[in-house]
């Protein structure tokens, strides 16, 4: 078995007063052990709500149904009681902002090693070691001395780092995390970057980097998955997708990154219009209103994501982009 997760035909929708949100459509998808996974798309894309129902964390009027199966055994819908016996010690999530995670009243200490003493049965003293151990592997300094603060005392950085430590207590087979860096600024975010890359060469760990922003997956994912509308646009290595778009939408996302060109300015071409509603998806596929190459067939046949060979696959009618040679 060397898939860590194995997601297949996933499909979430919440209920509202105003329809149903189809927040994720059908997406299947595996992680490999040690794989880091870089998920991307704009905000609203479904990419959060994927993970929140593999982690059986949707909100109360949110039902994910399909298949996810963690190191085999299949977790989606199962009592909480089984859920926990997994979350934590097999996969841990960490968001955008720490204090989700932490709880503001209790110090670091207590926090930690609350966790050890009753999933691993460690007594007081060795769980405070261990949590000593793991705020240095995370690179907080002064750990002996940290452990006995308050989420509010640290830095914004070093809070993140301190949600790392958290979510690494039980030794997890693979990390979630959602957005990591987005609320930090760029020295702290390449920080924290290379923290998630070493923690990953050390524990072997693998990671589902979820970001709006390709420029974090570049330096850190292996392979990339593409999320437009609550469903897989594209799927690739980091190379491939970077060098060769294949579907549309992950051609505007690459030319809409910031660069530098001779005359020294930042150029941002976006891609026009808007995501469609996700309470009334349109006929077909569902980025013909924004697709550069739409055809007739686009407005009236949904492309399903389809092997394309290399190791990657797309949800788009075209064989080749404009752009390409071939
Ligand atoms: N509890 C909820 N009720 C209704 N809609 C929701 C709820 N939670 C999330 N959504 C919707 O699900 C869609 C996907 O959200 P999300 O996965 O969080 O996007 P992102 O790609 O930015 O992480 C969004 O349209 C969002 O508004
Ligand atoms: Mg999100």
């Amino acid at each position: 078995m060397s898939n860590v997760l194995e997601v297949t035909n996933l499909n979430t929708t919440f209920w509202t007063p105003e329809g149903d949100v189809k927040a994720v459509n059908n997406v299947s998808f595996a992680i490999a052990r040690g794989e880091t996974l870089g998920i991307v798309g704009e905000s609203g894309s479904g990419k959060s709500q994927i993970f929140m129902s593999i982690m059986g964390l949707l909100a109360s009027n949110g039902k994910a149904t399909g298949s996810v199966k963690v190191a085999g055994t299949e977790i989606l819908g199962v009592p909480t009681a089984e859920l926990n016996k997994i979350r934590g010690a097999r996969m841990s999530m960490i968001f955008q902002d720490p204090m989700t995670s932490l709880n503001p009243y209790l110090t670091v200490r207590r926090q930690m090693t609350e966790v050890l003493m009753t999933h691993k049965g460690l007594s007081e003293k060795e769980a405070a070691e261990t949590s000593v151990r793991l705020l240095d592997q995370v690179q907080i300094p002064e750990a002996r001395r940290r452990l006995n603060m308050y989420p509010h005392e640290f830095s914004g950085g070093m809070r993140q780092r301190v949600m790392i430590a958290m979510a690494l207590l039980c030794g997890p087979e693979l990390l979630i995390a959602d957005e990591p860096t987005t609320a930090l600024d760029v020295t702290v975010q390449a920080q924290i970057l290379d923290l998630l890359s070493q923690l990953r060469r050390d524990n072997g760990m693998a990671i589902a980097l979820i970001t709006h922003d390709l420029g974090v997956i570049a330096g850190l994912a292996d392979r990339v998955m593409v999320m437009y509308a609550g469903a897989i646009a594209e799927e690739g290595s980091v190379r491939d997708i970077f060098k060769r778009p294949q579907h549309p939408y992950t051609e505007g996302l690459l030319r809409s990154m910031p660069r530098l060109d001779e005359t020294g300015i930042t150029r941002l071409q976006t891609i026009g219009g808007q995501p469609p509603n996700l309470q009334n998806l349109p006929s077909g596929c569902t980025f013909r209103e924004r697709c550069p190459y739409a055809v007739e067939r686009c407005m009236s046949e949904r492309p399903h994501l389809r092997d394309i060979g290399g190791g990657r696959a797309k949800s788009c009618h075209r064989d080749n982009l404009m752009g390409d040679a071939a």
